[in-house]
């Protein structure tokens, strides 16, 4: 096969085959294709897109170029979640131990954090010795000994993602619907899962804009999951503002703790709600009940019997963690020094766009400006109002905790323009836009 011919084809609009895909996908996680031709091939792809079939079968290839998990060895239906990706979203940190304590085993392959969206690994790097680069070995027998393994994806895991990504992210091909879902979905495949819940965002702080885009995306991860015989569920929610009240690494632990030993505040309902009903809707996955209802409460009773913290405390242990961080805050890494950003006028919180938020937070140090920065897992942000918040003049909005004076020069002019203040009353956020059941 010559693989311009098949560039030509794409280029061209034409759909590709099987093999097609397949001799693409195996050549170029092998060198056999340069960089220059694969990023042509992506780009043909992003601009004349794929059609559901090519984008399974480049799912499968991606899968493929590297190991599948088996985990039939541990007992029960083995559920993860996967977010598409937001500011604030620490979801991950509290739902895989909730889930776990209850007896639904939960292998979670995660990620890093990208552009202006936060990672799991990230978050948990900042707990003192966590080790996120467990091989697959201790991955498998955590997962059966503890019913939860929190890693990144390993060299063996999805190679051809790792690769391609990489690529995408510097040919400004990230935002398409099929590469999206192939890259995810191949990673959440190999992971040896049994079902999974999606959280797919939307709004201004999210990679999909809007609410059809997003759906578009969910509806195509699921086909996918379905294609390959895994039971997938997808909630569409709001990234416009950001999800719970911190963002960045170690205030972000911090957050989950609490939510996990039951001291959520008031403004963070929202990730209290969401995590329990992504818990819940993996509870229902894991076969534990078909009743929502029954989930959410299963759901909060480990919270409050102090059974999911405990889990959290035994699987930060089992990957080298000092899970004594969890109940003294001061050994988290700890910034020294703070900025209060208050309102200039009285009114209404009309919107705190996730979007300059999250990229202040990077421009703080929380995420990376190049592959290579060195992230501060200290510095952050506590976001004190929420949309649809009454707010006086004088009133801290945002209380920003920071390292470096000069990042906080850089960061300060992203925070600025992600408040906006009416005097009209505005309404709060609608946090679930739409839950996606069933085969597709
Ligand atoms: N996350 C991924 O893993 N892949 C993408 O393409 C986008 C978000």
């Amino acid at each position: 096969m010559h693989f311009q011919e098949i560039l030509e084809r794409k280029r061209d609009g034409k759909s590709l085959t099987k093999e097609e895909i397949q001799f693409f996908v195996k050549a170029y996680t092998k060198d056999n294709i340069p960089d220059y031709q694969a990023s042509a091939f992506l780009m043909a792809s992003y601009l004349n897109g794929l059609t559901i079939d090519e984008t399974v079968w480049l799912t499968e290839a991606m899968l493929h170029s590297g190991i599948v998990v088996d985990l039939k060895s541990v007992p029960g239906i083995k559920v993860d979640k996967h977010s598409t990706g937001g500011v604030g979203d620490k979801t991950s940190l509290i739902i895989a131990p909730i889930c776990a304590a209850l007896g639904v085993p939960v292998p979670m392959i995660s990620g890093r954090g990208l552009g202006h969206t936060g990672g799991t690994l990230d978050k948990l790097e900042s707990i003192p010795g966590f080790n996120v680069n467990l091989g697959l070995d201790a991955y498998q027998r955590l997962v059966r000994d503890y019913g939860i393994c929190l890693i990144g994806q390993t060299q063996e895991i999805a190679p051809a993602d790792k690769k391609l990504y990489a690529l995408r992210d510097v040919t400004c091909t990230v935002e398409n619907k099929s590469l999206i879902s192939a890259s995810i979905m191949s990673k959440k495949l190999a992971e040896g899962i049994d079902a999974l819940v999606l959280d797919v965002k939307t709004g201004c702080g999210a990679f999909m804009k809007t609410e059809q885009d997003s759906e578009e995306l969910a509806r195509l991860m699921m086909s996918i999951g379905h294609k390959m015989g895994k039971k997938v569920t997808a909630l569409i929610t709001d990234m416009n503002q950001t999800l719970g009240s911190y963002v960045g690494n170690a205030l972000e632990v911090i957050e989950s703790v609490d939510i996990l030993k039951g001291q959520a505040l008031p403004e963070q309902k929202d990730l209290v709600d969401l995590s329990i009903l992504l818990s819940a809707h993996m509870i229902i996955l894991g076969g534990l009940t078909e009743d929502l209802d029954e989930a959410k409460s299963m759901a909060m009773k480990s919270i409050e019997d102090g059974s999911a913290f405990l889990k959290f405390k035994q699987i930060v242990e089992q990957q080298g963690g000092d899970a004594s961080a969890l109940d003294n805050y001061s050994k988290l890494p700890t910034a020294g020094e703070k900025h209060l950003m208050k309102a200039d006028s009285s009114g209404y919180i009309k919107s705190l766009n996730a979007l300059t938020i999250g990229k202040g937070a990077v421009y703080l140090g929380a995420g990376r400006i190049a592959l290579d920065s060195i992230i501060d897992p200290a510095v952050g942000l506590i976001v004190k109002k929420k949309v649809g918040d009454r707010v006086k003049a004088g009133e801290t909005i945002l209380e920003i905790r920071f390292n470096d004076e000069s990042k906080l020069n850089d960061a300060l002019p992203y925070f600025n323009k992600s408040i906006e203040i009416t005097s009209e009353k505005t309404a709060p956020l609608t946090l679930i836009k739409k839950t996606i059941l069933g085969e597709i």
